[in-house]
């Protein structure tokens, strides 16, 4: 993909010293024919399918506004972390940064490579947008950083929430053990208590190579009313729901609630009918009934073709950073500022797919709807129906 010399790691240093030598070029950037935006995020990997669903979701932004805006063609270069390799992360970074001289820094599907890059947005003064990755802290470990995807807690609290005030009195929680599962545990256990619901276990599940089955067990001979699960969405919703099953605890009469990721839309037909009944909360749902959406889908499908299966939540964080990226550059007359850019983003505001979003210029991260969903069979699909709402919710997280 690269030439071998721009494989070599770049230190910190050696980055201040590129940029800085290199005021010339980034004048020339400030003019330049084309805006450049580094995607990275990982396509290959037990992860690869976030790539994938982030990158759809930009290109279907494109497919609906076209590739230029402001006279600038939008030129996406698209890096693979392999991921999670946060090492991997920083280094892309740092290449696409010195050597591509890229305006934005887009994707990360995981926590860890977001927090690893964050250091290279601050340094090369180079706005980032996150369109997944979702622990609470991740904007707080850069000025250049906003996120346009979620966070974990800002769908965990209002779970608990709603689990209390609906007939639940004892819950476990079963997580991925790193910053977003761990974010969730704590939203979700906080809100629930505060409802007047006791939690009776807490299992973290390692993120590579989970073996859920053990963990499950534990949850089912502490006999809850319901389990909260939290896992990133992909192999690892399909595996949890798979493991959830096999240990019957439907059967045991334990339900099911989780965050949107456990249910998400591209595997949702592959996990079949035992998420039927699974409650959720998402900022996103393919079922959402607006127009704003029906674009998204149409645009994404005709980006995508069939074969890339229906877009998710990542999907949209993608195409609504490129709303964003799209709105800085209209309002910079096509010029590149980083402090001008932050300025526009942190005041981004627009209905998207998913409904009404903005950010918070206080934490530069992102207020929204959150739907309380329950998986259903419609038309044949199985599809995440939303039935209540919680509006304008902030990450409680920070
Ligand atoms: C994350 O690593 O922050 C992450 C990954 C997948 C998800 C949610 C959060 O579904």
């Amino acid at each position: 993909m690269f030439p071998a010399p721009t494989r070599a790691a770049i230190t910190t240093g050696a980055l201040l010293a590129a940029l800085s030598c290199s005021k010339k070029s980034s004048d020339e950037a400030g003019a330049m024919a084309s805006i450049k935006i580094g995607l990275i995020a990982p396509f290959s990997g037990a992860f690869a399918d976030s790539g994938r669903q982030i990158e759809g979701g930009i290109k279907a932004y494109l497919k609906l506004h076209g590739d230029t805006v402001a006279g600038k063609k939008i030129e996406i270069l698209v890096r693979d972390t392999t991921g999670p390799v946060p090492d991997v992360a920083k280094r892309l970074a740092q290449e696409l940064v010195v050597h591509d001289k890229v305006a934005f820094l887009v994707g990360f599907g995981l926590t860890p490579e977001a927090l690893a890059v964050a250091p290279v947005a601050t340094e090369g003064k180079v706005p980032m947008i996150i369109m997944n990755a979702a622990t609470s802290i991740i904007p707080t470990k850069s000025p250049y950083i906003v996120r346009v995807s979620l966070t974990v807690a800002q769908e965990a609290a209002p779970m608990g929430e709603w689990a209390a005030k609906n007939g639940i009195h004892k819950a476990a929680t079963l997580v991925a053990d790193y910053g977003p599962g761990i974010d969730a545990e704590a939203a979700f256990t906080r809100s629930f208590t505060a409802g007047g619901g006791a939690i009776v276990e807490a299992a973290r599940v390692p993120l590579k190579n989970p073996e859920f089955s053990s963990f499950v067990q534990r949850i089912k001979d502490a006999r809850p009313e319901a389990v909260f699960v939290f896992v990133p969405a992909g192999e690892q919703s399909i595996a949890v729901m798979k493991s959830l099953h096999e240990r019957g605890l439907a059967d045991a009469g334990i339900k099911i609630i989780a965050t949107g990721d456990v249910v998400p839309e591209h595997v949702l037909q592959t996990i079949g009918d035992s998420a039927l009944g699974v409650i959720t909360t998402s900022h996103y749902s393919l079922a959402h009934d607006s127009p704003e959406n029906a674009a998204f889908i149409k645009a994404y499908e005709d980006a995508n073709g069939k074969d890339g299966g229906p877009p998710n939540f990542m999907s949209v964080g993608g195409y609504d950073g490129m709303a964003a990226i799209y709105e800085v550059v209209g309002k910079l007359g096509g010029t590149m500022d980083p402090d001008r850019a932050m300025a526009v983003l942190s005041h981004f505001a627009i209905t998207s797919p998913r409904g009404p979003i903005s950010i918070d210029p206080a934490t530069r991260d992102i207020v929204q709807t959150i739907y309380v969903r329950r998986v259903e069979r419609v038309n044949g699909e199985l599809r995440n129906v939303e039935f209540a709402q919680f509006a304008a919710v902030k990450d409680p997280g920070k």
